[in-house]
């Protein structure tokens, strides 16, 4: 099998991997969500082995699909309390008695356990795009066992890997004809990240899909990742078009994923600091952008709604789209967070 080859690997972006090593991680977990449900144990994959989570922002999702995951695979999940610790900081940034060299904590943690994974996004780094990642790499240049992105700014390779496991449960791992509507929508906060837009579209385009994309002038992706999925979409016999309103996503769709993000040109670098009150004013002239019955109606009659959750109820989505026949994706792809990071762990982990 493929994944024998990834022992030791870091998983910091999917960009790092190549599409076959992609497929053969979430073969593993599809496998190992399959025994799963038929209570077939693979306790002796990870035996004993450590996962040290350090989570900067809070999560329901990743850490208890981390936590339940290794311990399903044999191994423990050892979360650290950010208040209880010391601030682990780059050069340049220390805080005496306060903080820690992100080296020093890396070289020691990567002594004790088997694996280290991180969240860092937002608020915890103001904004600076990215600096989140930065850290992340810092973490993996100074570690001797492999290090895991459990989100910053820029990438969520963990919910790619769990929204294209719902993918493939929907339509099989060939995308190719399936048309993937993506859009903004207007949110009451300033801070929801946009990692999940760029790797949902990653890997929708990366197996095959015609992705449509809507948003508002104002509200671009980055721009390196949007050649990304140019690119993966001419390479795997799919397509990419950019459009301004909802219902151009919507109309015909298999799957309409949207969800808020933050405005990238009012975060620094592009400003000095976060512009958290203009970004608000200019989410009000969108305010009608929601994923609802009367846009889901657009779609297929099969249709499914997509986000990774959480979600804004009322201002997102409503609740008759989430609760409704096209919800239940939602929720697969939630719970597709354990089985596809049971495959990374058990592919990565020595
Ligand atoms: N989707 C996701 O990462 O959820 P959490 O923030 O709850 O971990």
């Amino acid at each position: 099998m493929i994944t024998e080859g990834l022992k030791g690997r870091h998983f910091l972006r999917l960009q790092d991997f190549s599409k076959l090593e992609i497929e053969s991680m979430l073969e593993l977990g599809l496998q190992l969500k399959a025994d799963n449900t038929m209570r077939r144990l693979h306790d002796d994959l990870l035996p004993r082995r450590t996962l040290f989570m350090m989570f900067f922002n809070p999560s329901l999702r990743t850490r208890n699909s981390f936590e339940a995951g290794i311990f399903q695979l044999g191994g423990h999940a050892h979360f650290l309390e950010p208040s209880a610790t010391r601030l682990p900081t780059l050069e340049g940034e220390d805080l005496g008695y306060a903080s820690e060299r992100i080296s020093d904590v890396s070289r020691v943690l990567s002594r004790m356990g088997d694996a280290l994974s991180i969240r860092i996004l937002g608020d915890v780094v103001d904004w600076e795009y990215d600096k989140a990642f930065r850290i992340i790499q810092e973490f993996a240049n100074n570690s001797k066992v492999p290090v895991i992105n459990m989100e910053d700014n820029i990438y969520h390779p963990c919910q790619g890997m769990a929204d294209a496991m719902a993918l493939w449960e929907l339509f099989g791992k060939d995308l190719k004809g399936r048309k993937i509507g993506v859009s903004w929508t207007w949110g009451s906060s300033p801070k929801k990240p946009i990692a999940p837009h760029h790797d949902f579209m990653y890997v929708a385009s990366l197996f095959g899909a015609d992705v449509v994309f809507a948003r508002p002038p104002e509200m671009r992706i980055d721009p390196e990742i949007e050649a990304q999925v140019k690119s993966n979409a001419e390479v795997n016999g799919g397509s990419f078009q950019v459009v301004e309103n909802m219902e151009d996503a919507c109309e015909n769709a298999d799957v309409v994923y949207a969800k808020n993000y933050v405005c990238l040109d009012l975060l620094p670098p592009v400003t000095s600091e976060p512009q958290k009150d203009e970004m608000m004013k200019l989410f009000d002239n969108y305010k009608g952008w929601i994923a609802d019955e009367k846009r889901m109606n657009l779609a297929k009659p099969t249709a499914q709604y997509m986000h990774c959750l959480p979600c804004e109820r009322g201002a997102e989505v409503s609740d008759a789209v989430l609760d409704g026949p096209w919800g239940e994706a939602c929720y697969n792809e939630a719970e597709n967070r354990l089985h596809a990071q049971k495959g990374v762990m058990a592919a990565i982990i020595p």
